[in-house]
């Protein structure tokens, strides 16, 4: 493994790596915990090359916070990235970052300031300039194709979001769940200026927003009276401080009255001298199921019939593409100007409406209804190159998540529940063997009076595709995590879709 801590040295290491592979960055401030960990596993698992930054940040702590105190143990993080197989930390000195000891003498990164008026900003100023300026220099240092950041943070993660958009860096930001210790208190690095019984004590803030949840779950969507709710858990516990208790929205941060979409419900308190924040989203949308797996294990015939039987949205994606590939064929774009591409779809407006009384979905692009128009042959030979361009799939996967924020959804694909739905309640991973796959296009190709196929060119072309598929830089075929596999070999649609229906009513 190497450990840097120069930007040239660096940025050499990474020059060779950069054609090729993807690259992704989780920066921290070292002290590396099981929070930490799980965005390095993350990132170990979705791209080829992982750099962690560790750099105690001086920028984002005020006069009177623990900048010197900041726990600092680079030997240690260094081996324990080593043991989780990362080739390059990057930690490097303050003045190698070009911090300089006056933080008016370099150019800074400002948040909108509608965004630090909640949470944490009122208490702690010029603490996310300090974050957001840092994390754009990371950014711009190791120009990562995706960085990770841990939802416990919330507000900061909100304002990274908006800050790459704004500043139009080229980088996907990817937020990973709070992971908690035993008790349910959250892992932070803070957490070892605690002591023994103030440990004890801090599981209070988890529970004060397990109660909350409890009484969203049960219908409650007042604002207030679910911060009341946090509140009344902390008062028996003297040794904890509310600093604030709040509920807003998750991406604008601004206050809210009622939830009727999502709402972030955040605390910081001190337990005796240590300041702590933890969240917890409420949703209330519909659940969204989503499901994965390699070509030929089944996934549209039974999403679209889970769908049917749970009475949620059918997500046909497969049209969505189908719809930009009309499009551009219908604009008379060659299909290798992937740049015109780009500006034309990008531009588009696109209507996907639901299935209903057997109907299929409609698909409305520009204003104009294309639901049949997309089922001709010469569309079907453009969707795959079409949907390997960036800029489509970018859209569509916006397009997507919007539709998503009510939920209701069943939707299938390659990277519906690493990418579009990260955060769907149910994840299915359904595959079948290479055999039973081959077998079924067997099937397909003698059902169409094509017998001279031979089986084992079949399996060898299915075998190809999901090295191809899991090696993608695109939209790569990978189990999420939390996914639930199910080999559908000897079973029939009918039970295969019975399997989904049982384990989503759990
Ligand atoms: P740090 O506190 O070291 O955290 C680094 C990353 O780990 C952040 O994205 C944070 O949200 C994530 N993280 C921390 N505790 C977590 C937990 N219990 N579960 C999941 N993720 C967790 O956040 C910073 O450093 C800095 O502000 C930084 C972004 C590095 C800029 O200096």
């Amino acid at each position: 493994m190497r450990l840097l801590t120069t930007v040239a040295g660096l940025r050499t290491y990474l020059a060779s790596a950069r054609d090729k592979q993807m690259i992704g960055l989780v920066p921290t401030m070292g002290a590396l915990h099981q929070g930490h960990i799980s965005l390095i596993r993350r990132a170990m698992a979705e791209v080829d090359e992982v750099v962690v930054s560790i750099f105690v940040n001086p920028l984002q702590f005020g006069p009177q916070e623990d900048l010197a105190q900041y726990p600092r143990q680079l030997e240690t993080d260094a081996q324990l990235c080593a043991t989780l197989g990362v080739k390059a930390i990057f930690a490097p000195t303050p003045t190698e970052m070009g911090i300089h000891p006056q933080s008016e003498a370099i150019t800074q990164v400002i948040p909108p300031p509608q965004m630090l008026t909640t949470l944490c900003g009122p208490f702690r100023p010029g603490h996310f300039q300090g974050v957001a300026t840092i994390v754009t220099k990371l950014l711009n240092i190791v120009s990562p194709d995706v960085a990770y950041f841990g939802e416990k943070d919330a507000q900061q993660l909100a304002i990274i979001r908006k800050l790459l958009e704004d500043l139009n860096l080229p980088v996907v930001i990817k937020g990973c769940p709070i992971v908690r210790e035993a008790s349910g208190l959250a892992c932070s690095s803070r957490n070892r200026y605690l002591t023994e019984s103030e440990k004890k004590e801090a599981i209070a803030v988890y529970q004060g927003l397990q109660a909350a949840k409890q009484v969203f779950m049960a219908g409650e969507r007042q604002a207030q009276v679910l911060v009341n709710r946090v509140k009344e858990q902390l008062t028996p516990h003297s040794a904890i401080t509310v600093q604030y208790v709040e509920c807003v929205h998750p991406q604008t941060l601004q206050p809210l009255d009622t939830i009727e979409e999502t709402g972030l419900l955040a605390i910081a308190a001190y337990v005796g001298s240590t300041r702590l924040i933890d969240n917890m989203v409420l949703r209330v949308r519909k659940p969204i199921i989503a499901i994965d797996g390699p070509a030929g294990a089944g996934k549209s015939t039974v999403t679209r019939q889970v769908a049917q039987a749970l009475n949620l949205t059918y997500l046909d994606t497969g049209a969505m593409y189908r719809g930009m590939a009309w499009l551009v064929l219908d604009s008379g774009i060659p299909i290798e100007d992937e740049t015109a591409i780009a500006e034309l779809v990008s531009q588009a407006t696109l209507e996907f409406i639901p299935s209903r009384d057997e109907q299929p979905p409609q698909i409305i692009i520009n204003g104009e209804n294309v639901t049949q128009a997309i089922r001709t042959p010469q569309v079907t030979a453009l969707v795959s190159p079409i949907a390997a361009y960036a800029a489509v799939r970018q859209k569509l996967v916006a397009y997507q998540q919007e539709l998503g924020k009510l939920g209701g959804l069943v939707a299938e694909g390659r990277d519906i529940g690493t990418n579009v739905f990260p955060d769907a309640e149910v994840k299915i991973f359904l595959t079948a063997s290479v055999q039973e796959r081959a077998r079924r296009r067997l099937i397909d190709f003698q059902s169409q009076g094509q017998d001279n196929i031979d089986i084992q060119k079949l399996e060898q072309d299915i075998e190809q595709r999901d090295y191809q598929d899991s090696h993608r830089t695109l939209a790569p075929l990978r189990k999420a995590e939390d996914a639930m596999e199910l080999n559908t070999d000897g079973l029939t649609i009918e039970e295969v879709v019975n399997k989904i229906i049982q384990l989503s009513l759990k």
